[in-house]
């Protein structure tokens, strides 16, 4: 992929995505949305850093709602997966990723990858996993970087430290400055602000 027509690509993800975020505001909803213009950044630097490698990453956003994490990270890794638990929420994501095929088209853009697969479950179980695994074929073992938005962030660590593969990655999205503490993990160094 040419870099130019990527950036340009993710900030046009960004924009539409960003056009329609859930709760951002202070401490309200039940639901958050990732900030893609931020996230975007990250990427950037987790790429740079060699912690993402499109032809072999797999990535898991641990509650993905309407699975935009899983679009924006489908042009960088090889699986894009998601697991949410509200099928409303999750239903929303057809709608969306439609409304922004359009968009994508419209300017020229590229496509979001035919790598993206979300399931409408529970991340704490451990059946969701054999789910997984037996309708794409990839075992918890295999993933490479895990996120949450804040979401069980302290549970979702524990089930990590004890059953992924030494190097993989567990990226938290917080609130503003506002980094968690995890009892027995310790922290890179916070991707914000990201470089500009
Ligand atoms: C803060 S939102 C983040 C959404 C998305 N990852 C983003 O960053 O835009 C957290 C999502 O996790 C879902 N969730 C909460 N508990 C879950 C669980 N045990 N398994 C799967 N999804 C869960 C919620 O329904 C909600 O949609």
């Amino acid at each position: 992929m040419d870099d130019v027509h990527l950036k340009q690509t993710v900030a046009c993800i960004a924009d539409y995505y960003n056009g329609c975020k859930v709760g951002y505001v202070g401490h309200e909803g039940y639901r958050k949305s990732t900030d893609l213009a931020k996230f975007g950044k990250c990427i950037d630097e987790l790429v740079t850093l060699g912690y993402i490698e499109p032809q072999h990453t797999t990535f898991l956003d641990l509650g993905c709602a309407d699975g935009r994490v899983n679009v924006l990270m489908s042009y960088f890794v090889k699986s894009s997966v998601g697991i949410e638990i509200d099928p409303e929420i999750l239903a929303e994501y057809g709608q969306r990723k439609k409304e922004l095929i359009l968009e994508l088209q419209h300017e020229n853009l590229l496509q979001p990858l035919d790598n993206i697969t979300l399931f409408k479950v529970n991340s704490l179980e451990t059946v969701t996993y054999d789910l997984i695994e037996s309708s794409i074929g990839v075992r918890f073992e295999r993933i490479d970087l895990f996120y949450t938005y804040i979401t069980l962030h302290d549970l979702f660590a524990a089930k990590i430290a004890e059953e992924a593969k030494p190097k993989a990655l567990y990226l938290v999205y917080g609130f503003s400055k506002i980094l968690p503490v995890t009892k027995d993990w310790s922290s890179s160094s916070p991707m914000w602000p990201p470089k500009e």
